[in-house]
């Protein structure tokens, strides 16, 4: 079992996608689990105030230290959990990150918001920063739920059958090889004179040509 637990100031976004297709399963079988914390109720006041405004002067807010760190110290478990900032400054994410992030028992994602959060947190409470990409989003959240999904495939029996996950891996070194796809008809008319078909390999039934057209048009993910 891995957990995930998602720190955020907008616990809604996560409820409808954690109740759908095979992550609502995978939480069924008690194979992941996903906690959602509200960070206002790590406020120190009434009005559950998270952010404050930059020293130094400038636009906008930027959330503070003391919630975080509270709520980390009472969802953190043991001491091998990550605890992961979202951030556009943070390292990028990819395959490899997904899969040395899949071997923890515990992940717990505080995600950023406004224009940022007190560095003190990137330096004193974070094991790791992530970003997943060259973009600016408006939090965090997109973000760690992105990360959720690529762990939580990497995890057995998330997906229905473990070959579907075996099936693309290529050995030693555990890259994914993605090629394309096709399924019936293998003539498809969207109008007259208009004909899409199907790689004639594909329908060979040649099982050796299959596999080098499948090589061949791979985009290997490491
Ligand atoms: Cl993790 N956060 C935000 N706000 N923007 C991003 C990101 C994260 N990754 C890419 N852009």
């Amino acid at each position: 079992m891995i957990k995930f637990d998602i720190v955020t100031i907008f616990p809604h976004i996560f409820d409808s996608y954690l109740k759908e297709s095979l992550i609502a399963r995978a939480i069924n079988k008690k194979i992941i689990r996903v906690n959602i914390w509200n960070l206002r109720d790590f406020a120190s006041d009434k009005r559950g105030t998270i952010d404050d405004k930059p020293y130094g002067g400038g636009l906008g807010m930027v959330m503070k230290v003391e919630p975080i760190y509270r709520a980390v110290k009472k969802i953190k478990r043991t001491k091998k959990s990550k605890v992961i900032l979202f951030t556009p400054r943070g390292k990028k994410f990819n395959q490899r990150v997904a899969y040395n992030l899949s071997k923890y028992k515990q992940l717990v994602f505080i995600c950023g918001r406004y224009e940022g959060v007190d560095e003190r947190v990137a330096k004193y409470i974070a094991t790791d920063l992530i970003s997943i990409g060259d973009y600016v989003l408006m939090g965090g959240e997109i973000a760690s739920l992105v990360v959720v999904e690529a762990v939580s495939r990497l995890i057995p029996g998330v997906l229905g059958k473990r070959e579907l996950l075996k099936e693309r891996i290529t050995y030693p070194k555990r890259h994914y090889i993605e090629y394309p796809f096709y399924t019936r008809p293998a003539v498809f008319e969207p109008q007259k004179k208009v004909r899409w078909k199907v790689p004639k390999v594909l329908i060979s039934g040649d099982h050796k040509r299959i596999k080098e057209w499948r090589k061949k048009h791979s985009r290997i993910i490491e």
